[in-house]
């Protein structure tokens, strides 16, 4: 038995009808901003952007290099030094909030850059991230993550617990650093590129994970520049353009508008 099993309980597995989201609480926005806008410096990034994600729903956050997708994720995790507007999480405010309020609040966040612990093996990655078990703002229980439903979500992660991070693949700590953040039992996670530079195959195990969070009730808000993937997971999609929202739709409805694909997309 592989330790990913070993450290499961029963009361602990994700329980499918209750965490469903076909629920009658689909629908509640748990994040939005309004009128948000950030800066690097003296250079303002974000102009009043205003967006939603709501209970049970994948988001895209679309748009061309240096459109201000990472900045609005890392600007709703608190992690842009100046920003003003509101970021309202779980129906309360937390535009002051630190970035380590947001993740205990249970807002997950996957940056670009990546980064696991390279000297520790993967069950130690996972181990240091674990939070407790959460309920969504209506009472019920929150998706749970532990060694074994992850295990089930990352079959390749559970074949090398003893792993060092240092040993892994680039696709490999893609996977690892999306199952850590899991380790939080985020109601929310935010994903910054999850398609970019990873071989076709993990590409394709990121899209099923994606939609397998999205059945166990977790929302996703993801940055991603590639439209094959977005229009694969994401029901609803915001498209920057320096740094303002300029297009909002279904993903669908996108993908049938060739202008906003031209003018925002360049495909
Ligand atoms: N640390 C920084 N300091 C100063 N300017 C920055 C910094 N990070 C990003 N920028 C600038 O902010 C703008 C938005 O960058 P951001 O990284 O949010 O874009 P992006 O949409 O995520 O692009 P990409 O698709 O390349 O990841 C760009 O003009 C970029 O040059
Ligand atoms: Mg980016």
């Amino acid at each position: 038995m592989s330790q990913f099993q070993a450290h499961s309980s029963p009361s602990s597995s994700l329980n499918s009808s209750s965490n469903s989201s076909s629920n009658s609480s689909a629908g509640q926005v748990l994040l939005e901003c309004k009128n948000l806008c950030a800066w690097y410096g003296a250079a303002q990034i974000l102009f009043d952007v205003n967006l939603q994600v709501k209970r049970g729903e994948v988001v895209a956050l679309m748009g061309r290099n240096g459109a201000g997708k990472s900045t609005t994720l890392k600007a709703l995790m608190g992690l842009m030094p100046k920003k003003t507007g509101v970021v309202n999480f779980l129906g309360q405010d937390q535009s002051h909030f630190e970035p380590h309020d947001a993740a205990r609040r249970g807002l997950g966040f996957v940056p670009e850059d990546r980064r696991i612990f390279s000297d520790l093996t993967v069950l130690e990655n996972l181990s240091v991230a674990r939070q407790g078990a959460r309920k969504f703002p209506n009472g019920q229980d929150a998706p749970y993550w532990d060694y074994a439903n992850l295990g089930k979500l990352f079959p390749n992660l559970a074949s090398m617990p003893h792993r060092l991070g240092s040993h892994m693949s680039g696709g490999e700590q893609q996977m690892l650093t999306v199952a850590r953040s899991l380790m939080g039992n985020p109601l929310v996670l935010l994903l910054d590129e999850p398609s970019e530079g990873v071989a076709p195959l993990i590409v394709e195990q990121m899209g099923e994970m994606i939609l397998t969070l999205k059945r166990q009730g977790v929302s996703i808000l993801l940055s991603e520049q590639n439209l094959h993937f977005a229009q694969w997971v994401s029901d609803r999609v915001y498209v920057l353009e320096k740094g303002q929202v300029r297009h909002h739709s279904s993903m669908q409805e996108l993908c049938e508008d060739a202008q906003a694909l031209k003018a925002y997309l360049s495909v």
